[in-house]
């Protein structure tokens, strides 16, 4: 069975205290590693060694927004994989639609990427979703391929054991517009279709794909309830505590009802 992930995207918020403030109540709320709910959070990059301080020796893992695909060396401001990992980063977040879009990050730079986080033994959270205009025309199931297929470019079988896929809407992220449990079900049973054919049944049966884009404590379980969504990637309530935890606490009691 795959086990339930819920992770927090605190994106570029938080400043040190409230990063460390936030870190202990989680912490504190969620001491132990669960067999079936697994629990991260992503702060920025400034704050990795403070929230990572914090949640030693909880049940919560420490991951970061996103990575250099360079080796260590002279690139002035970026951060590569050995940094990530000398830091306790269990995860690490790749192509958020932010990033794609504000950014300019492409598929075949994602998949740099992604190869340098797994080469470097840090599990990826690949980010794929379409935009609304995309979806209008018809277009959601050709722009998820095309984004699995770049970003995907060059991983093989073996190393899928260390990635999860986010289905992130980008119509759904930060708007307060949730896709309803249809549209995420049919996505990510599409999503888990693609990883059947581009690699095997093994991969598709094993690959958890969470969904991201508005989930609040109201909408947790049933989004978290259907049969393909396998956790959720938690961007504005995930900066509050309590709603952060009611929202793993929704995946546990899918699990434990
Ligand atoms: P919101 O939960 O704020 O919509 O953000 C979702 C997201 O982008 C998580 O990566």
């Amino acid at each position: 069975m795959r086990r339930k992930f819920v992770a927090g995207n605190w994106k570029m918020n938080t400043l040190g205290q409230s990063a460390a403030e936030l870190a202990r109540a989680l912490a504190q709320a969620w001491p132990r590693a669960k067999p079936q709910v697994e629990v991260a959070v992503c702060p920025p990059f400034p704050y990795l060694a403070s929230v990572g301080a914090a949640l030693a020796g909880s049940g919560i893992e420490l991951g970061a927004q996103n990575v250099s695909h360079e080796k260590p060396g002279a690139l002035t401001g970026e951060i590569a994989i050995e940094m990530l990992r000398d830091l306790g980063c269990r995860w690490v977040i790749l192509g958020h639609s932010e990033r794609r879009r504000l950014m300019g990050e492409t598929d075949a730079l994602i998949s740099k990427k992604v190869t340098a986080a797994l080469a470097g033994g840090v599990p990826a959270i690949l980010c794929v979703g379409e935009t609304l205009a995309q979806r209008e025309a018809g277009q959601t199931w050709a722009v998820l391929d095309a984004q699995m297929q770049g970003s995907l470019a060059g991983v093989e079988a073996v190393a899928m054991n260390d990635v999860v896929i986010a289905y992130e809407p980008v119509w759904a992220i930060g708007t307060g517009v949730t896709a309803t449990t249809a549209q995420a079900q049919s996505a990510h049973a599409h999503l888990r279709r693609w990883l059947s054919i581009r690699y095997n049944p093994d991969v598709a049966g094993q690959t958890r794909i969470l969904y991201g884009g508005s989930v609040k404590p109201d909408n947790a379980q049933s989004l978290l309830g259907q049969p393909d969504v396998d956790g959720a990637l938690v961007g504005g309530a995930s900066l509050k505590a309590a709603d952060f935890l009611a929202i793993v606490r929704a995946a546990e009691s899918i699990i434990n009802p």
